[in-house]
């Protein structure tokens, strides 16, 4: 019913404030899962990555659940997994509001929130008390008043307490919202964190029995040169996959045309404008890694074409986010069909 009534509920919800909009859909839609009013999903076409069991390629990007609150009622939705984060070690209020604006005539969003989040304790919580039994990957990063030289720690912090609770964790190095992140994706500051987390992750297999795999999220506005660079690092260190990409700081010259000063908004831009980097990416990643890391292509996904062109480019899974914002439940299943496995 709720995927039907979207696009009826779209022009009221872009006429409020975009955050406001955010919070008041996402409460209605886990309303709506526990009054038992959503439609069930598509039967599941399952595919194995990383030791990990997905219902479907189709995932929900990091960021729109970011505190774990709205696990279940989102996995309702068809999602073969859920990222949540990012988590930060200690609470934080994120960056000043306004910080999430709509580009309409673009399908594309600009925001700085800047990792609002309730902590990882709190969130390590509302992750043990989730239903969805689907997979359930954690994306982590640094307090913003955290300086560079100890994200490791702030890295090492958000695992222990939230890794032993998830199916897969992804360390977030590409957000442009908290000052400098986008500079530990360079090996001086990648290698430390990424051997300092495998690490964790061997004593938690130690104890559990269990391997959590670990991904990297990377930003799209690297070089060819720099992604494939990266890619090495990852397949040298047997890191499990690649999450590609975050939003961009660049401003796509149509995006700047069409939207005037609101192209000016600074921040991360994400939705439709992105698909062409987030594609580059996917294909250097192919070509370096050649099956030995998971690609998870996201970035522009706002209808089925664009999922199967991330697959095409290379893309084992896909997620997206701000997709959703436009289209609403409905892409969800129409993505899952595109990337069916036949
Ligand atoms: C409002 C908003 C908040 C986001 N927050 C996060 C975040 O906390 N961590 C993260 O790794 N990515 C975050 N992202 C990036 C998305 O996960 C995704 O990588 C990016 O938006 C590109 O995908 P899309 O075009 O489907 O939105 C955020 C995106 C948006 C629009």
């Amino acid at each position: 019913m709720l995927t039907h009534l979207y696009p009826i509920l779209r022009p009221l919800l872009f006429k409020i404030d975009p955050e406001q909009a955010h919070g008041l859909t996402l409460s209605s839609l886990r309303t709506a899962h526990q009054l038992h009013l959503l439609p069930k999903s598509r039967e599941a076409s399952p595919v194995e990555f990383m030791g990990l069991p997905f219902a479907n390629r189709v995932g929900l990007a990091a960021g729109l659940d970011k505190n774990g609150e709205y696990i279940d009622a989102l996995a309702a939705l068809g999602f073969g997994f859920i990222e949540v984060g990012t988590v930060t070690p200690r609470p934080q209020a994120g960056r000043d509001r306004p910080r999430l604006f709509r580009l309409t005539s673009s399908t594309a969003l600009i925001n700085r929130m800047g990792f609002p989040n309730h902590g990882a304790e709190v969130i390590a919580a509302r992750l043990r008390a989730r239903r969805f039994r689907g997979v359930l990957g954690v994306n982590i990063g640094k307090n913003a008043d955290t300086p560079l030289e100890s994200a490791v720690d702030d890295y090492v912090a958000c695992y222990r307490v939230l890794a032993p609770l998830a199916d897969y964790v992804a360390v977030n190095v590409s957000s442009p919202n908290t000052k400098d992140l986008r500079r530990l994706q360079q090996s001086d500051h990648l290698r430390p964190i990424l051997e300092a987390l495998l690490q964790e992750g061997a004593k938690l297999t130690q104890q559990s029995g269990r391997r959590i795999p670990l991904l990297a999220k990377i930003s799209p506005d690297l070089s060819e040169e720099e992604i494939s660079e990266l890619a090495q690092l990852l397949i040298e260190l047997r890191i499990d996959g690649v999450i590609a990409t975050n939003t961009t700081v660049s401003r796509p010259a149509a995006v700047a045309n069409r939207e005037g000063v609101r192209a000016d908004e600074q921040g991360g831009l994400s939705g439709a404008p992105v698909l062409d980097l987030s594609l580059r990416a996917i294909r250097t990643l192919k070509a370096v890694s050649q099956g030995r890391l998971t690609i998870v292509g996201v970035g522009g996904i706002t209808r089925a074409a664009d999922a199967s062109a991330m697959r095409a480019a290379g893309a084992d899974l896909v997620q997206v986010y701000t997709g959703l914002i436009y289209r609403g439940p409905a892409l969800v299943n129409e993505l899952i069909d595109a990337t069916r496995v036949l």
